[in-house]
């Protein structure tokens, strides 16, 4: 046993927990996840499992994308990446409600099905009913040799690594990585991404691990704020556009490992019912990074401070307006908003991790959960 233990702590690296060094690692999944794919110095970008398939992805009518729990936020992402910059329509459907609600597929869709695990049940179900009716199956799986990447015609896998903690971060990361990787690769061959434009996002997209990196350091203050917080019974999340999904992903991340009640939104919406909840007992984590719904975003987190709940509000750096308004700002470098999910979501994974440590959870397996769910 003692073996075992001191086995664990080598494997975890020092960390107190696999999810802690997982966060920690994320600088270098990314870029792991991007190696090979882009060359930034001369633009290019280059993907093995989608050469194959590639006017395929450019003329296609439609993309869907199925999966679960936080590969399914994702896939949200990618939703936002592959219809702004690709102009394909794009849906995204639980993958426990694709396989039997006799879902519209056909020869010429594609669906790309999102998992770490590449054993998720309902993910290989949804595989399974969208080949029976011809769609050609693109996967985006960690675990290399797993049932879902076998099951699909063709893909690309993350490079995160192993992930231990059942509480899913850096291969969230990785899959936005390489989903947005995808969608800058179909919107240059579909010419509906201007040259400037690709090049700018493909040199921001390499900053993004040194911007990781610098997000990292912010770990001890939202240390602090998670003491003050963490005896809270719930929480709101709320973003708008790419950030939309980080908040649903803050909010999954908290519920699972904390066991505290959380519900993320797209900010506008609070007002067609959650807006009722709001007190000064209810924390309110506002994703209000500068983007196209940056303003939108201003008059949310003054809608939540006239009804005094408490705002913690992550920020681009630099930022002055939100942070007058809210009770707790967290700075993050400045990005392109169509890769801000990789940054904003950092803060939301340390937030929860601390916040589940003080209340004394089982972090890297928390209650009721498995790693991979091998059952429907
Ligand atoms: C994430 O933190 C969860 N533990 C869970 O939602 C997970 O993302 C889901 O079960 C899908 O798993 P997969 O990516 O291995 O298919």
């Amino acid at each position: 046993q003692r073996l075992e233990l001191a086995l664990e702590s080598i494997e975890k690296g020092g960390y107190e927990h696999f999810m802690l060094k997982e966060i920690f690692e994320q600088p270098r999944s990314i870029l792991d996840s991007m190696r090979g794919r882009m060359i930034a110095e001369n633009n290019h970008l280059m993907m093995g499992g989608i050469r194959e398939y590639e006017n395929k992805f450019a003329n296609a009518q439609r993309i869907l994308i199925v999966a679960c729990g936080t590969s399914w936020h994702a896939g949200l992402v990618a939703e936002y990446l592959i219809e702004d910059l690709a102009r394909i329509p794009v849906e995204v459907e639980y993958a426990s409600e694709f396989r039997y609600r006799n879902p519209i597929v056909n020869e010429n869709d594609i669906v790309i099905a999102i998992s770490q695990s590449g054993e998720t049940a309902d993910t290989l179900a949804a595989i399974e009913l969208a080949k029976s009716k011809g769609a050609t199956i693109f996967g985006i799986c960690n675990v290399v040799g797993s049932s879902i990447a076998r099951a699909t015609d063709a893909g690309a896998y993350t490079h995160a690594g192993p992930e231990i903690g059942v509480a899913s971060t850096k291969a969230f990361t990785a899959q936005v990585t390489v989903l947005t990787l995808i969608a800058m690769m179909i919107g240059s061959k579909r010419g509906t991404i201007e040259t400037t434009k690709l090049h700018e996002l493909i040199a921001e997209l390499e900053q993004i691990p040194a911007k990781v990196e610098q997000t990292l350091k912010l770990d001890k203050q939202i240390e602090e704020i998670a003491a003050i917080y963490k005896d809270a019974t719930n929480f709101l999340y709320l973003g708008r556009g790419y950030n939309f999904p980080v908040a649903l992903e803050g909010a999954l991340k908290l519920k699972e490992i904390s066991y505290i009640h959380a519900e993320g939104y797209p900010a506008a919406e609070m007002k067609h019912g959650p807006i009722a909840l709001i007190d000064e007992q209810m924390p309110v984590v506002v994703i209000a990074t500068k983007d196209s719904s940056y303003e939108k975003i201003v008059s949310n987190v003054q809608e939540v401070k006239a009804r005094k709940g408490k705002v913690i509000a992550i920020v681009t750096e630099g930022d002055t307006t939100i942070p007058s308004m809210a009770d707790h700002v967290i700075e993050i470098p400045e990005t392109s908003e169509h890769l801000m999910p990789l940054l904003s979501v950092v803060p939301l994974q340390l937030l929860s991790y601390h916040i589940a440590v003080m209340r004394g959870c089982n972090v890297d397996q928390p209650r009721n959960l498995a790693k991979s769910v091998t059952v429907e």
